[in-house]
C-alpha cells in the first residue's frame, strides 16, 4: 500500500492523460505560450493501463480519476477506460472534464465502464464563460452535462471556481440551476496554480464568502464528518435535502491530514500533492530493459515516493513557492 510517514494511506489515484486543453481558463492557463509536453515524453495508452494495473493490484488503489489538461482530448480514452474496467479488483472510475465533446462520447464512456464525471462549469452566463475561459464554448459544456446525466454517469458533479469581478456573485444562481438539473455542485477555492503566477490570497473568493452568498437564498445544514470521510469537499444539505452542495476550501481550510491521493502526470511522474515541489519518475523504469522494468520495482519506486509525502501543502508557510508546473500540466 501507499503509506506515508504520517500514516496516511493513498487509495485514490489521479491520472493526467494530457497537458493540452481546448479552454484557457484564466486561473489555470495563459492565453498562449505554454510549452506542451513532447509526444515521446507522454505515456502511451499501454503504459497508462500498466501503471493503473500496478496501482490497483500492488498498491491498494481503489479509485481512479482521469484528468488533464482535458482528458476528452486523448484519442485512446474510451479504450483506456475499458481496459481499466477489466482489471481485478476493478477500481471505481471517474473523469474530470470541461464537458466539451461529452455529448458525443458520454454513452461510449459509460459503456466502457466509466462510473461518473465531474464537469467544470463556473458560470451560467455565456459572455462571462467566454471571458473566463477565453473560448466561446458555453453551449457545448451545458450539452455535455446533459449527455453525461442521460448516459447514467451519475452523480454528475459540477466543479466551479469563483473569480473576483467575474462570477463571484453567481453562487446562488449556480446552485439553483444545479438543484433543478440534479447535478451536485462543488465550489473550489482558487489555488495558486495558474501558469501566470498571478494568484493573490487577498483577492480570492473564500469558502466563507461562498457560504455567505449561498445563505442569502438557501438554508444550508452542515453534513456530519463521518459522511465526509477523506473527501476534500465539505458538504451542506440544501433546504432540508436531498440536494447537497460542496465547498473545497483547499486554501482556507485545507484537508491535508485526511488526504488519500496520489497523482500521476501525463509524462509518468508521481506527485504526492498538487503543491509538491518534487516529482518521482516512473517512466524511466517503465521504459528500461531488464529487472528495473518489473511491476515489483515500479511499485517499489511509487511506494518510496509516497512515503516522503509532506504533512501539508505548505500554502500557509511564508516561504511557500508555487509549483513550477501549472495545474493543466500536473493534472487537476
Ligand atoms: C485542471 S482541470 C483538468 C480537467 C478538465 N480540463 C476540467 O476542466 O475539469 C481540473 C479542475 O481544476 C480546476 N482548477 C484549475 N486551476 C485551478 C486553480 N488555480 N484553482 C482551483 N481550481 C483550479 C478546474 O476548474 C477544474 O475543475
Amino acid at each position: 500500500m501507499l503509506i506515508d510517514t504520517y500514516g496516511r494511506v493513498a487509495t485514490d489515484l489521479r491520472v493526467s492523460l494530457t497537458d493540452r486543453c481546448n479552454l484557457r481558463c484564466t486561473y489555470c492557463m495563459p492565453e498562449e505560450g505554454l510549452q506542451w509536453l513532447a509526444k515521446p515524453d507522454l505515456l502511451t495508452d499501454d503504459e497508462i493501463v500498466r501503471l493503473v494495473r500496478i496501482a490497483v493490484t500492488h498498491l491498494g488503489i481503489t479509485e481512479v480519476r482521469f484528468t488533464g489538461g482535458e482528458p476528452l482530448l486523448r484519442p485512446g480514452l474510451v479504450g483506456i477506460v475499458e481496459r481499466v474496467a477489466a482489471l481485478t479488483p476493478r477500481p471505481k472510475m471517474s473523469l474530470t472534464t470541461n464537458g466539451i465533446g461529452l455529448k458525443r462520447t458520454a454513452a461510449a464512456l459509460r459503456q466502457a465502464g466509466l462510473d461518473r464525471v465531474n464537469v467544470s462549469l463556473d458560470t451560467l452566463r455565456p459572455d462571462v464563460f467566454k471571458t473566463l475561459t477565453r473560448r466561446d464554448r458555453h453551449k457545448d459544456v451545458i450539452e455535455g452535462l446533459a449527455a453525461a446525466h442521460d448516459a447514467g454517469l451519475t452523480p454528475v458533479k459540477i466543479n466551479s471556481v469563483l473569480m473576483p469581478g467575474l462570477n463571484e456573485d453567481e453562487a446562488p444562481e449556480l446552485l439553483a440551476w444545479a438543484v433543478e438539473h440534479s447535478y451536485e455542485l462543488r465550489f473550489i477555492e482558487q489555488m495558486p496554480l495558474d501558469a501566470q503566477h498571478g494568484w493573490k490570497r487577498d483577492g480570492m473568493i473564500t469558502a466563507g464568502d461562498i457560504l455567505a452568498s449561498l445563505r442569502t437564498r438557501f438554508e444550508l445544514t452542515e453534513e456530519g464528518s463521518e459522511e465526509r470521510g477523506s473527501a476534500p469537499a465539505e458538504r451542506w444539505v440544501v433546504d432540508g435535502g436531498p440536494h447537497r452542495v460542496g465547498v473545497i476550501a483547499s486554501v482556507t481550510r485545507p484537508f491535508c491530514s485526511a488526504c488519500d491521493r496520489t497523482r500521476l502526470t501525463a509524462d509518468g511522474q508521481v506527485r504526492t500533492c498538487l503543491f509538491a515541489s518534487e516529482e518521482t519518475d516512473l517512466r524511466a523504469a517503465l521504459r528500461a530493459e531488464g529487472p528495473e522494468n518489473s511491476d515489483e520495482n515500479i511499485a517499489r519506486i511509487w511506494k518510496l515516493a509516497m512515503w516522503g509525502k509532506k504533512a501539508g501543502s505548505g500554502l500557509d508557510d511564508p516561504s511557500f513557492l508555487q509549483p513550477d508546473r501549472p495545474m493543466s500540466a500536473i493534472g487537476g
